[in-house]
């Protein structure tokens, strides 16, 4: 039995590909997903301004997942959907072509070590799936507190059928890793945001 959905019936949604429908992204005009939402904070803060719009929160970690399902559960929160699972196989597996509107990504893991980089979520492959999920006009925002991943993203882009805007950022986000990162005197933050400007097919 998957205890996770007892927490808060209808939030935890499984990424498994038999059992996910598009029933799920349907009903709402505006989708927007968070990638890594790590303890929730800002995915809970902008659906709870947004009520009309739905959220989808992705995170590979399935604590995180747990922890962050009670926090939704206790405030009522319906317009929340989290799946536990890997960003680029959640967007291959379970959302079809421009379904998305906006998605954004605060403080992904950078991956500091070159022997790692193949670990980088942002290559121009998936930031190819992502334009493909996206509506024409959707956005993309990546927020990272390393210099060095925000350039090899914006090496990643020239293909990938966006406009992009980029440059460095004061903190505004109050996440966890943002706080962390203020704790240890980082305030300049790099903002990447990428606008749909054409579609690619996958
Ligand atoms: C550095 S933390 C940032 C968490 C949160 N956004 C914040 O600002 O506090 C990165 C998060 O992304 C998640 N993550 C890393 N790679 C991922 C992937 N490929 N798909 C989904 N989540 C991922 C990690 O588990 C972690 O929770």
């Amino acid at each position: 039995m998957d205890t996770r959905k007892s927490l808060c019936k209808n939030t935890v949604i499984s990424a498994d590909r038999e059992t996910w429908t598009e029933e799920h992204l349907k009903d709402a005009e505006t989708i927007e997903v968070e990638i890594g939402f790590g303890s929730g904070e800002y995915l809970i803060r902008r659906a709870s301004e947004h009520p009309d719009r739905l959220f989808i929160g992705i995170e590979k970690k399935p604590g995180m997942v747990t922890e962050v399902s009670k926090r939704v559960a206790s405030r009522n929160l319906d317009n929340i959907r989290l799946i536990e699972s890997c960003a680029k196989t959640a967007f291959a597996d379970l959302f079809p072509a421009c379904s998305v509107s906006r998605i954004y990504s605060l403080f992904p893991d950078p991956w500091p070590k070159r022997k790692h980089s193949k670990y980088r979520l942002f290559s121009t492959e998936y930031l190819c799936l992502v334009n493909n999920r996206l509506k024409v006009g959707g956005e993309t925002l990546i927020v990272t507190d390393s210099a060095d991943y925000y350039h090899w993203i914006l090496r990643q882009t020239p293909d990938a059928g966006f406009e992009i805007e980029h440059g460095p950022i004061t903190p505004q986000f109050n996440t966890r890793f943002e706080r962390i990162w203020l704790e240890q005197d980082f305030n300049t933050f790099f903002r990447i945001l990428l606008k749909k400007t054409q579609q690619i097919k996958t």
